[in-house]
């Protein structure tokens, strides 16, 4: 594999020297970086790095590649550990239902939500959503993000989960960026078990869990612990059955109402509590004393018009914060993760420092892969972008809703 130089780089972002596993705290206000910088990519890994004045001379220039980064910034691409990327079809109609005044909860009543994307997905042959799929994996790799999880949850039946998990797969299996896999049966209640939930919950720690571990489909177990989906005590069964299979446990929690599923998730060793909406200080305190990610998904709390979660909050209670982007049909049709890092400047008054340690290295955290990728260190995957000419990695936030990318680099190798 040929070597790749990148010179003159205005700004080499996120630069550790040595493995840390999150930034918490008041440290999120950290990000150490190196202006005027070089750094050498070898056989797909980051092999080392400098400033320009210290730059040592090269012997071997045989096979070298060399870019120029001349007023460039330069970062370890994004780690989003929440997306369900894998779905048939779309839901813009519920968007102009939601635009008339019908709130998600209601459209989720009359069978719309994830039982409509069920309903396409269950219809929809797996090459077919290999293909659909396949499209916005290679959409958010060209908008900056290098590591991905992926949920199934939109099968609700042993098939079509199965389906979606070995969508995953397939996915995962081109090597293209790191790529983890969470089973989402517990999703929502499918039509068939409408009026008997318990025999839904059986199903899934009967028959699906056992299923996917023994294909090893998934890494993560995660709930939608909500009012009208799964109690905080169904999720806890759950996550225990999961576990049993060498499931780890990830949930969606306190998005739309208090339910109690961080507190179960925190319990349960899971390694991310998701969305955080209605969290309150005691989840705050719970989180304190665990090794559970709390995660932010600015996407879909601005496409709900939901309240914001406390990030400011959390971070001064000395927590790390993580943000990813929740790409979905239903409440965040976009994976851009430049444009979560605006929704976390402007709306969680958070600072740029903040929000891209919260999207890179603790969001690789939240999916078990911040020894990969997440920073610019020595070893890491040489995942990384370099930007459009601008004045500082401020202008990625500031400059919303612009694509500031222009090239990415995965495994050392020109994705775009
Ligand atoms: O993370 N909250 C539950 N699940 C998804 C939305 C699913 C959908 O509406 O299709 C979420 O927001
Ligand atoms: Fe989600």
């Amino acid at each position: 594999m040929s070597k790749l130089l990148i010179k003159n780089i205005k700004t080499l972002v996120q630069v550790r020297e040595t493995v840390v596993e999150k930034v918490c705290g008041k440290d999120m206000a950290q990000l150490p970086c190196i202006d005027n910088a070089w750094l050498a990519i070898d056989n797909g890994l980051i092999a080392d790095y400098g400033k320009m004045d210290d730059f040592p001379g090269i012997t071997d220039w045989k096979d070298l590649e060399v870019i120029d980064a001349t007023d460039k910034i330069v970062m370890p691409c994004y780690a989003d550990s929440h997306t369900h990327i894998v779905y048939a079809g779309n839901r813009e109609g519920e968007f102009v239902d939601r635009i008339n005044g019908l709130s998600y909860e209601e459209i989720a009543k009359r069978g719309g939500g994830i039982l409509n994307s069920a309903q396409l997905l269950r219809k929809t042959d797996e090459e077919e959503l290999f293909q659909q799929s396949l499209l916005r994996f290679n959409e958010i790799i060209k908008l900056g993000t290098g590591a991905v999880e992926i949920k199934s949850g939109y099968g609700l039946c042993l098939d079509a989960e199965l389906k979606i998990l070995r969508v995953i797969k397939r996915i995962k299996d081109l090597n293209i960026i790191p790529v983890k896999a969470t089973f989402l049966g517990a999703h929502a209640v499918p039509v068939e078990f409408k009026d008997n939930k318990q025999g839904y919950i059986d199903l899934i720690i009967n028959e699906m869990i056992p299923a996917i571990a023994k294909e090893k489909l998934a890494d993560y177990i995660d709930v939608f612990c909500e009012n009208n989906y799964f109690s905080a005590s169904e999720t806890k069964k759950i996550f225990e059955a999961g576990k049993k299979h060498g499931l780890i446990p990830k949930v969606h929690s306190e998005q739309l109402s208090h339910s109690n599923g961080t507190r179960i998730a925190i319990e349960c060793g899971a390694i991310s509590a998701d969305h955080l909406e209605f969290v309150n200080d005691e989840d705050i305190a719970l989180f304190k004393n665990s090794k559970t990610m709390p995660t932010i998904l600015p996407g879909a709390a601005f496409f709900l018009s939901l309240p914001l979660p406390p990030a400011r909050k959390m971070i001064d209670a000395g927590l790390p914060v993580a943000f990813a982007s929740d790409y979905n049909p239903g409440s965040c049709p976009s994976g851009n993760m430049n444009f979560m890092m605006s929704l976390a400047c402007i709306q969680y008054k958070l600072t740029p420092e903040e929000v891209i340690n919260a999207s890179t290295i603790n969001s690789a955290y939240a999916m078990n892969l911040s020894a990969e990728v997440g920073s610019i260190t020595v070893g890491k995957l040489a995942n990384i972008f370099i930007t459009k000419k601008i004045n500082s990695y401020g202008f990625i936030p500031y400059s919303y809703a612009n694509n500031l990318i222009e090239t990415v680099i995965i495994k050392g190798k020109v994705f775009i």
